[in-house]
C-alpha cells in the first residue's frame, strides 16, 4: 500500500488572544489531520475560533503551543524568511473580502503572488493565470480592473490568484459570507470541481450548512476545541 504523508497535521493547537485582564485562551489543544484530496468543511459558532485556527494552519500566525505540519514542512521550525516562502508555495489563501488590488487587471490580480518571486511576467505565467481565469469561469474578463466585476467574478479571480502556485492545500474563510446565494453557489461549485478535477485539497470555514453537507468532511468547533469530525461515506469515483 502506498504511504503519503497528510497535507495537513496540526497537533495540540493552543493560542490565547488579547492582552492583560482581557487575556484568554481561545484554542485549546486542537488536533486535525488532512489527507491529499480531502475536502473538508470547517463548522461552528461566530467566535468558536474558526478563523484563529485558520490562521494557525495558514502560517499566518504563531500557536502558543503545538505544531503545524502541511505536506511534511514543520512551520514551526523555519526562520520568518522561510516560512513566507512555505506559505507562497504550499499555502493558497481566499478570504471572505477579495482583497485585490484596485489599480491592476484581473489577470494581474492572479499574478500578483508570483511576483513576490519575481516571475509572473513571462508568457507562460499569463498563459498559466489565463488557464486559471479559465477555470474559474472568467477567461475573458482578464483585462477587467475588479470595480468591472460583480462580487461573485471578483471572488473568483481571488480564488484563481490562491491557486497560482499551485498550492497543495486551499485555505478559505467564509469565502461566499459577501455573496448572494446565486453567486455563493457558483463559487461552491467551483471548489468542488477544484476538487474533483485537480485533486486540490481544501479546508474552508463556512457558517452555511449546505456548503458543510455537500463536502466530504465536516470538522466542528466549539468554543476552541474539535467537537466532531463526521466523514461522508460516499464512494468517491
Ligand atoms: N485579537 C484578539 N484579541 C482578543 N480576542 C480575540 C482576538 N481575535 C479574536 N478574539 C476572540 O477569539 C474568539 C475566536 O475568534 P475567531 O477565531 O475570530 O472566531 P470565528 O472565526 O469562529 O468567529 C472570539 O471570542 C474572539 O472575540
Ligand atoms: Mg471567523
Amino acid at each position: 500500500m502506498e504511504v503519503t504523508t497528510p497535507v495537513l497535521v496540526a497537533r495540540g493547537l493552543t493560542r490565547r488572544l488579547g492582552v492583560g485582564a482581557g487575556a484568554r485562551e481561545v484554542l485549546h489543544g486542537v488536533d486535525i489531520t488532512i489527507e491529499a484530496g480531502e475536502f473538508v468543511a470547517l463548522v461552528g459558532p461566530s467566535g468558536s475560533g474558526k478563523s484563529t485556527l485558520l490562521y494557525l494552519l495558514g502560517g499566518l500566525d504563531h500557536p502558543d503551543a503545538g505544531s503545524v505540519e502541511i505536506a511534511g514542512e514543520d512551520l514551526a521550525r523555519v526562520d520568518d524568511d522561510t516560512l513566507a516562502k512555505l506559505r507562497n508555495r504550499l499555502i493558497g489563501f481566499v478570504y471572505q473580502f477579495h482583497f485585490l488590488l484596485p489599480e491592476f487587471s484581473a489577470l494581474e490580480n492572479v499574478l500578483m503572488p508570483l511576483w513576490a518571486r519575481g516571475g509572473g511576467r513571462s508568457r507562460e505565467d499569463r498563459a498559466l493565470g489565463l488557464e486559471l481565469l479559465g477555470r474559474v469561469g472568467i477567461a475573458e474578463k482578464a483585462g477587467k480592473l475588479p470595480r468591472e466585476l460583480s462580487g461573485g467574478e471578483q471572488q473568483r479571480v481571488a480564488v484563481a490568484r490562491s491557486l497560482v502556485n499551485r498550492p497543495k492545500l486551499l485555505l478559505a474563510d467564509e469565502p461566499t459570507g459577501n455573496l448572494d446565494s446565486a453567486n455563493a453557489n457558483a463559487v461552491y461549485e467551483l471548489f468542488r470541481e477544484l476538487n474533483r478535477d485537480l485533486g486540490q485539497t481544501i479546508l474552508v470555514v463556512t457558517h452555511d450548512t449546505d456548503w458543510a453537507a455537500r463536502s466530504d468532511r465536516i470538522l466542528r468547533l466549539l468554543d476552541g476545541r474539535v467537537v466532531g469530525d463526521e466523514r461522508r461515506r460516499e464512494e468517491r469515483a
